[in-house]
This record gives C-alpha cells, sequence and structure tokens, in this order.
C-alpha cells in the first residue's frame, strides 16, 4: 500500500524545532495541509509563515500537550480550521540523561507526561476524527515517534526508556484496537538524533556513559523515515545504523548488547570511580 498525503490534514506534534520541524517541511512537498503544534508560539508561526509562503495550507496552534486543556483547544481548533483528520503524528518529546540514583520523582514524572501520557491523550481524543476519515474512503494513521530506547534500555536513560516502552506498549495495543476503526498505528524507533538545542531537549545532562551526541543522525534523517513509514504504511522502523543495529542484534544477539551496555557502564565507573 502508499498512502497519498495530497490535500490530507497532518497534525503534526512537536513541529517547533528538531524532527517536528523538518517533518513538517517534508509534509508540505507532498502536498499535504498542516496543523503544527509545540509550546514555541514565536517558531510556529515563523515555520507556517515559511511553509505558506511556498504555498502550503497550514495553521499553527501553540499548545502544552501536558495541559488537557491545551489538547482540547489544540483539536477543537484543528476541526475548526480544517474540517477533520486524517493523520495524528505524535513527535513532541522530551529526554533526561543522567543516572537514576541521581534523579527525582518530579523528572521521571515530567518524562512521562510529556512523552507517554499527552501522545496517549492526544491519541484518544483524535480517534473520532480518524475514523470519520476512514468512513470517507481515506486510510487514516497515527505515527509515534518513539525511540530505539523504547525497545532497549540504555543506561543513564531510565526515565527516557520507561516512558518510550511505556509508548511502544501503547502503540502495539492500539494497533489491534484501532484495526476496527480502519486507523494504522505506526512505529518509528530513532536512535540518537543531533537536536538544535540540546539543553531544551534534555531535562538533564548528567549522564556518565558516553553518548556522542554531536556525531548522532541528523533530525533530517529522521524525518524522512517517519514520511517513508507513513507513505509505505511501515508497522515499525528502526531508523539510523545504531537504532537499526540495537534492534536486529537485541533479536539475534541479546547477550553481546547486553555486555556491550554493561561495557559502557564499567567504564564510566573507572572514570568516575566517586559515583
Ligand atoms: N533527539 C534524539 O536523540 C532522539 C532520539 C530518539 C527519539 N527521539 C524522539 O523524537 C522526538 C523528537 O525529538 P527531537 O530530537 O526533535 O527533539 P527536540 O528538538 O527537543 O524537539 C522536541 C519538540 O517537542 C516539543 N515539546 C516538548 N515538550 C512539549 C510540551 N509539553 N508540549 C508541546 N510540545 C512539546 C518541543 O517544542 P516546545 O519546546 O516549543 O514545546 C519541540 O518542538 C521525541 O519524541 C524524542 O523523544 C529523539
Amino acid at each position: 500500500m502508499r498512502r497519498d498525503l495530497r490535500g490530507r490534514v497532518v497534525l503534526v506534534t512537536g513541529a517547533s524545532r528538531g524532527i517536528g520541524r523538518r517533518l513538517a517541511g517534508k509534509l508540505a512537498k507532498l502536498g499535504a495541509r498542516l496543523a503544527l503544534t509545540a509550546r514555541s508560539a514565536d517558531d510556529l508561526a515563523k515555520l507556517a509563515g515559511d511553509l505558506r509562503a511556498d504555498g502550503t495550507d497550514v495553521e499553527a496552534f501553540p499548545a502544552d500537550l501536558t495541559s488537557p486543556a491545551d489538547r482540547e483547544r489544540l483539536v477543537g481548533g484543528v476541526v475548526g480550521r480544517f474540517g477533520g483528520l486524517d493523520v495524528l503524528v505524535n513527535c513532541a518529546g522530551v529526554c533526561s540523561f543522567g543516572e537514576f540514583s541521581t534523579s527525582s520523582e518530579e523528572v521521571g514524572r515530567r518524562v512521562l507526561e510529556v512523552n507517554f501520557f499527552a501522545p496517549a491523550e492526544m491519541t484518544r481524543l483524535c480517534q473520532p476524527l480518524l475514523t470519520r476519515s476512514y468512513e470517507g474512503g481515506y486510510r487514516p494513521a497515527v505515527v509515534n515517534v518513539a525511540s530505539i530506547c523504547g525497545r532497549w534500555g540504555i543506561p543513564s536513560m531510565s526515565e527516557h526508556c520507561a516512558s518510550k516502552h511505556a509508548f511502544v506498549g501503547l502503540t502495539e495495543a492500539l494497533r489491534g484496537e484501532f484495526q476496527r476503526f480502519g486507523i494504522d498505528v505506526l512505529l518509528v524507533l530513532p536512535g540518537l538524533v543531533r537536536s538544535d538545542d540540546l539543553n531544551r531537549h534534555l531535562l538533564r545532562n548528567e549522564g556518565k556513559i558516553y553518548l556522542d551526541f554531536e556525531g548522532a543522525q541528523p533530525s533530517d534523517a529522521v524525518a524522512d523515515g517517519v514520511v517513508r513509514s507513513l507513505l509505505r504504511n511501515k508497522t515499525e522502523m528502526a531508523v539510523g545504523w545504531v537504532s537499526w543495529g540495537v534492534w536486529w542484534s537485541r533479536r539475534l544477539f541479546p547477550r553481546a548488547v547486553r555486555f556491550f551496555m554493561q561495557r559502557k557502564v564499567w567504564k564510566y565507573a573507572r572514570r568516575h570511580p566517586e559515583g
């Protein structure tokens, strides 16, 4: 199956920067009508203005997705402006890089709020609209941008891994449930991505294992992966060679992956004997 996005209404969360921002540009080129959301109103307005100047039918809806009132307002706004919805891309997210023992309940709950509860509730709110799209003859979809951390726990990213495992579990459960509504539920698993602004992406940046944030894959490549998954209706897609490698290795050589992760922890323990 190949999904046609021309003239279709796509809601992208996390569109103010990073993967979501690149994705908006690519969807615009494919002729989609775009509803863009994130908290940063100025960044969203600028992006929407640029895309509109290029001929895209686009609207910015600033919202904090952890707020139930904002979510309701957002979805109501999309219906008011576009009359319906064909695709929801849950891309907004945060990360926390640091050891569990020195973190806090507050950080854990915040990460789960943004990475799990917000997209879960967005999906619940949007499902009736997507069902209507199916009844109108289209093949609607929810695309969840999780992480390879949702398939394998990485040391120094406990809260992030927990949130993404929960998100992956939700995705798999809904994939079954939503068949009866005619909605495809797709999963994209990026590996490490070079961030536009690491300080805004990371709630904490204190992790001790070595991660090459600067040398990671660009957001643009992940946005390409999201587009591919949508167009080809790919149920699950690991994006980038690190993610792809972990995805396959955990199936074929799980002990080797475990050993590799342990080695990273031994290395930092040697570098930081104080703990
Ligand atoms: N970067 C990586 O290494 C990596 C790796 C694997 C998976 N991922 C996943 O890919 C997705 C995008 O990541 P990215 O690298 O593009 O991150 P990013 O550059 O930090 O962008 C995150 C987006 O989420 C939005 N956002 C954060 N909190 C929000 C909230 N409470 N309400 C509404 N919007 C909110 C941000 O906008 P505002 O701040 O304006 O609200 C921003 O647009 C995330 O789900 C992330 O977990 C990233």
